[in-house]
């Protein structure tokens, strides 16, 4: 007789959240470490590309169907002057990059970004410095970039070779404003207010951009939720979007404490919906402000190692972790979360892309490769697009050290114009596999396609640049009957199941 753990669920058609808006599997890459200069950017490999892009990168981060990448900071953006990466090369000054304590010297900037994105099919999620400069930068770099011709900073774009405007929507008012190891660090009165001008000024110089105001860097800070309270107080009129930034890791070898983490995540984002559906309340506001995690990832194996790095060098290894399986599922787990919260996440960066935290890494000179994190963030992306769907969900739970009544099971569910419905689950459970049942008796007339899982013996194993012993298969053991899916769960497991209307 069979002891396996039993779980249950209904997909409907009709139990809609939300429009999945595809900004969701969004990325980051920042000029930090090796993600520019010698992850996306490195002119002697035998992969560049005229521009002196790495051809072999590209080719990844197009599989991930990525749709827009933040540029160019993170931290570093609150020291950087965006005129330093402009115009000729050879000009263009060495700096001390005071985030990372690095050398920058500026080979790539504004416009090289803005062709790297379009190689990749990217829109650009562009920073401001609102750390050491302010309104007039930031008027000046929307001219820069968006207006077509015939003004000062447009027709410098032009003199350096871009005819065109790039255009670029969505922009975030500096970056983890609240923190004290942002250069520049504003309280949430200074912040919301030069978030206000800074953003009033460039929506006037072009009306149709969105604009992402800094919430707190994480959930720890002490004035969290009092800092986006302020901020959207001061500068509601003026923002669309409050950012979210969150990292985790798994420091004490707690794996089952670890995979519960995406319900901090959870809370996380209901705390910030709350806040600012409270400021709308207040200003009497129809307007709506959405949320725009724009940085979320692991972030822990690298810190030791990042104590050790010789500072003032261009590009050193900076914050490269290397993931773990349970890291992936972590990943997973977080990418559901978003799915869970389509109705008001419109907007996600995994942070980052390439060598710093990323799904990708490089050897300068050599090979690229996919981390383990990089399949639940593919499968999402490519599968997750759509009208996220509720699962109703009934999971056997368990309790761990900062968690209670954790669902074994994890899921979320994506329906297409295509009729092609993805389920994407997680089983948290360290030992035993689940047995579980989806009652998807609205689907009527559809197939299954595949149930893909991500699975290893080991929650430590890792890929490199070698071997991939992390990656998917497409083994997975499910059965539609009907109108149910019954389908095993292996222990600690992702996985992808897919449906289609024949
Ligand atoms: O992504 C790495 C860093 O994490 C970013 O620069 C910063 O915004 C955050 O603290």
């Amino acid at each position: 007789m069979s002891h396996s753990l039993k779980a249950s669920m209904i997909i409907d058609k009709s139990y809609q959240i939300a429009p999945v808006d595809e900004r969701i599997y969004g990325s980051f890459i920042e000029h930090l470490g090796r993600a520019v200069y010698g992850g996306i950017y490195e002119p002697d490999h035998p992969e560049a590309d005229e521009q002196g892009f790495r051809k072999d990168v590209i080719n990844l981060v197009k599989q991930l169907q990525v749709p827009i990448v933040r540029y160019p900071g993170g931290n570093m953006v609150s020291a950087y002057n965006w005129e330093d990466g402009v115009g000729p090369k050879e000009e263009r000054p060495r700096r001390l990059e005071l985030a990372w304590r690095t050398i920058e010297n500026n080979q790539v900037g504004t416009n090289e970004f803005a062709d790297w994105a379009k190689k990749v099919d990217a829109e650009v999620m562009m920073a401001v410095n609102l750390g050491t400069r302010g309104i007039d930068a930031a008027r000046n770099l929307i001219e820069y970039t968006n207006h077509p011709k015939g003004t000062y900073w447009s027709e410098l774009r032009r003199s350096h070779g871009y005819d065109q405007p790039h255009n670029i929507k969505t922009w975030c008012l500096g970056n983890e404003m609240d923190g004290p190891w942002q250069v520049g660090q504003k309280t949430a009165q200074e912040y919301g207010k030069i978030a206000k001008e800074a953003g009033k000024a460039m929506k006037l110089v072009d009306p149709t951009i969105e604009l992402v105001a800094c919430g707190s860097s994480n959930t720890d800070m002490p004035t969290f939720p009092e800092y986006e309270a302020t901020t959207l107080d001061i500068a509601y009129e003026e923002v669309d979007f409050i950012s979210l930034h969150q990292y985790y890791g798994n420091r004490t070898n707690d794996p089952a404490n670890y995979l519960a983490k995406n319900l901090d995540m959870d809370h996380f984002i209901k705390t910030v919906t709350a806040t600012c559906d409270y400021i709308k309340a207040k200003h009497r506001s129809k307007k709506t402000i959405n949320l725009s995690f724009d940085e979320w990832n692991v972030w822990y194996h690298s810190n030791e190692a990042d104590k050790q790095i010789e500072p003032w060098t261009v590009a050193p290894p900076q914050l490269e972790d290397v993931y773990n399986f349970e890291d992936a599922l972590l990943v997973g787990s977080m990418l559901i979360t978003f799915l869970q919260h389509a109705d008001r996440v419109k907007m996600a960066c995994m942070a980052q892309l390439v060598n710093v935290i990323a799904p990708i890494m490089t050897e300068n000179s050599g090979r690229s490769w996919k981390q383990t994190i990089y399949y639940p963030y593919l499968h999402t992306s490519i599968y997750g697009r759509g009208v996220a769907l509720k699962p109703i969900l009934s999971s056997p739970k368990y309790d761990s050290k900062d968690f209670t009544d954790v669902p074994y099971v994890d899921s979320a569910a994506v329906f297409n114009e295509e009729e092609e419905v993805s389920i994407f689950i997680v089983n948290k459970h360290l030992h035993e596999s689940i047995d579980l049942s989806v009652d998807l008796r609205s689907f009527e007339g559809f197939q299954l396609v595949e149930h893909v899982v991500l699975e290893h013996e080991n929650l430590k194993a890792v890929n490199t640049s070698a071997e991939e012993s992390v990656k998917p298969h497409s083994h997975g053991i499910s059965e539609l009957q009907d109108g149910y899916l019954t389908t095993r769960l292996s222990k600690t497991s992702w996985n992808v199941i897919r449906l289609k209307n024949s």
